[in-house]
């Protein structure tokens, strides 16, 4: 086997709901807590699948409000603690997202990325301005893509459920196709660690089809959970003992 290729994976994910199903599918089990940094809230899970060390964090629980903890914030964190931990060759943001019905995306679909960005920093300053939307490429994956039969787009991160006009707009200047809350920072670090990254994404709601986000992701989201549990394991397999280059 190349000494470049894929042995060891990571696989952030911001809620229980979308982590808990892989976690039981690959037979994953916690790990000791001295693996993570206290006082961090992130969880982590190992095991060896799909012919690799697979390694999952999930951001945990907000102490104050007892709900996951969704958002940039967390998902750096989590990141950063577990790419020290673990050492992985390649970070998969996976989870739950809106998709574009512009871009090709129904509910149930699972998109991989080809770049990420954020469509919610507006910094109108020279430089800042494209810092602040930070669109970066992700691992180039079109024949994995190809051979699974999954939707390719641009993932976008918010802090917000909803969108404003001008996040509207930022998002179709770069003809994002998938939009949720976290990718964007899992990227920073992933960058900062020089480990590729791709998201993996079920849609539960459609961005652009008129309909409340929060609605549609509540009546979607378990059969979403369903659609990326049975993705990621494949995506797993194709990745394993193959060069990053080589997706
Ligand atoms: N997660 C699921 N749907 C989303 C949306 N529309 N925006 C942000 N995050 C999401």
């Amino acid at each position: 086997m190349s000494p470049n290729a894929v042995q060891r994976v990571l696989l952030v994910f911001a809620m229980e709901t979308e982590a808990m199903p892989l976690v039981k599918r690959l037979g994953l089990q916690r790990d000791a807590a001295d693996k993570i940094l206290q006082p961090a809230p992130c969880v982590t899970f190992s095991g060896r699948a799909c012919d690799m060390d697979v390694h999952v964090v999930w951001n945990g629980r907000c102490g104050t409000h007892g709900v996951d903890n969704v958002g940039t914030v967390p998902a750096a964190l989590s990141t950063y603690i577990a790419a020290q931990a673990f050492k992985p060759h390649v970070i998969i943001s996976a989870g739950t997202a809106g998709g574009f019905k512009s871009r090709g995306a129904a509910i149930g679909d699972v998109f991989v990325s080809d770049a990420v960005m954020h469509h919610d920093r507006r910094i109108p300053l020279p430089s800042f301005n494209q810092y602040g939307i930070s669109y970066t490429k992700t691992l180039a994956v079109a024949s994995m893509a190809a051979t699974l039969g999954l939707k390719t787009g641009t993932v976008t991160s918010g802090n917000s459920l909803d969108y404003t006009d001008k996040d509207m707009e930022i998002m179709t200047q770069h003809s994002a196709a998938v939009k949720e809350m976290e990718a964007g920072a899992i990227a920073w670090v992933a960058q900062m660690f020089q480990v590729p990254l791709l998201c993996v994404k079920a849609i539960t709601d459609i961005v652009d089809g008129g309909r409340p986000s929060h609605e549609e992701f509540l009546e979607n989201l378990h059969a979403a959970a369903a659609s990326l549990q049975s993705t990621l394991p494949k995506v797993l397999q194709f990745m394993a003992g193959k060069e990053p280059s080589g997706l």
